[in-house]
């Protein structure tokens, strides 16, 4: 793909949600003139959608290139997080219930909650997962094969991480269709497929919210008196230095994973799909020789999907990035799909070629505490799901241009059908 810059760098609007719907490449060539001509633009806040006027703050730099992305995640008592990472407004009081896990918050706060779930990530708890990821994917691609031409978005890049997350914490099977339709109604940004025309998106949001924490709170409960090896049981019982997530935290660090953990992974199994198809010489030089090749196809997978768009900075005092002058208070969004698009970094950033090396993308976050805490397991599921599908039905492809998220967050494939030999 080569980018097209078709917009002047004055007529960029990136919180034009139009803008998130132009082609791919179109979307490449205005990232291109803002690292080149604007690397730190400054755009209005987009309206506020579902959420009232005067939510709208003040307006945001665009960071773009992969330097200063860099510069400002290494600074975070700089370039905090707490007054909202996720999203462009600052997160109103009533939604920290839900959705102020550790992502929106400093250090301390940030600290202790991070050491209490990586219990969860540790590589004693990853090799257990990996089995289930091994066994799940395997089922996975069963049931492809017996439904055959099929929406694989729904029916297998959805479902794997989904399984995992719920498997980790120890949620019950008959719960995953509550903890999908809820986590899509979170992530969707105000997309009508998932909250209908209409209807009040805060309240959407905060329903979602209140279900997902409601569900693993009782299983906490639970798990209080029933330990077992599940995540859910490590959290609740001072397994950690004997510290442990009360009910309000353990809610939403659920809710964190999985919006963090399922719609991430999801896309970057999803696109795979439409880049496999589109790259067959990619996808014959993989398959030859598969495990030797996916550490490093991973990686620019996740660099050429780059499924985070961005995460968003506060400046606490007046600063500098890549040299140009921040005010206290300014919101910084850095955008990684552009990082990871950097000529100054990478060798011809437009060629998607998975024998890449070497590859500094910052798909998983930029270095700093923050950094994807997912990442190891994310590389497990992608790896794993896509030697399943590569051996078993090998020349899986899609059969229509994929159905995008209407996103500037999130960038999502909603849609994207598939068929294979049988
Ligand atoms: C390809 C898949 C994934 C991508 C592209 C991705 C990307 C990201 C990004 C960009 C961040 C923010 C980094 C920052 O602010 O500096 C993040 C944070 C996080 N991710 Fe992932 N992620 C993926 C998968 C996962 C998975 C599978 C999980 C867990 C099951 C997960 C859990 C988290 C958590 C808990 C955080 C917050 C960490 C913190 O604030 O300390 N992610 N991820």
């Amino acid at each position: 793909m080569q980018p097209k810059q078709t917009l002047t760098v004055d007529e960029i609007n990136l919180s034009d949600i139009e803008f998130w719907t132009l082609p791919p490449e179109e979307r490449e060539g205005a990232f291109k003139t803002l690292r080149d001509e604007r690397p730190l633009a400054f755009f209005d806040e987009p309206e506020p959608e579902g959420f009232p006027p005067e939510f709208r703050g003040g307006g945001y730099y665009a960071v773009t290139r992969h330097a200063d992305i860099l510069e400002a995640s290494r600074q975070p008592e700089l370039f905090c997080s707490s007054r909202g990472a996720t999203s462009i407004f600052d997160t109103p009081p009533e939604f920290l219930e839900f959705f102020g896990s550790m992502i929106n918050l400093d250090d301390p706060r940030h600290a202790r909650l991070r050491r209490i779930v990586s219990a969860g990530f540790t590589p004693r708890m990853l090799k257990q997962v990996e089995d289930s990821v091994q066994r799940l994917a395997a089922e996975i691609v069963d049931e492809l094969i017996e439904r055959g031409d099929c929406d694989f978005v729904t029916e297998v890049a959805a479902r794997l991480p989904l399984k995992i997350i719920c498997d980790m914490m120890g949620v019950p099977e008959s719960d995953y269709g509550l903890v999908f339709s809820r986590s899509n109604v979170i992530l969707s940004m105000g997309d009508p497929e998932y909250i209908p025309e209409g209807q009040d998106i805060p309240t959407a949001l905060l329903t979602a919210g209140a279900e997902l924490a409601g569900l693993v709170q009782d299983l906490g409960a639970y798990r209080r008196e029933h330990p077992t090896d599940d995540l859910t049981s490590a959290l609740v019982n001072a397994s950690v230095d004997g510290d442990q997530l009360d009910q309000a935290e353990l809610g939403s660090f659920f809710i964190l994973l999985v919006v963090a953990g399922n719609e991430t992974t999801r896309n970057a199994v999803s696109h795979t799909l439409q880049l496999l198809t589109e790259h067959p010489e990619q996808r014959a030089m993989w398959a030859a020789d598969y495990d030797r090749l996916a550490p490093v196809a991973v990686e620019e997978i996740v660099r050429w999907a780059s499924p985070v768009i961005w995460m968003r900075r506060t400046a606490t005092r007046d600063a500098t990035l890549g040299g140009r002058s921040i005010k206290e208070g300014d919101k910084l969004l850095l955008f990684y799909n552009s990082g990871n698009r950097d000529e100054a970094v990478f060798d011809d950033p437009f060629t998607f070629d998975l024998r890449r090396t070497p590859n500094d993308h910052v798909g998983f976050g930029g270095p700093g505490p923050h950094f994807c805490l997912g990442a190891h397991l994310a590389r497990r599921e992608i790896t794993v799901m896509w030697r399943e599908l590569l051996h078993r039905v090998p020349d899986i492809r899609m059969t229509a241009e994929p159905d995008r998220l209407r996103s500037s967050f999130i960038n999502g494939i909603k849609h994207l059908p598939c068929t294979f030999s049988r």
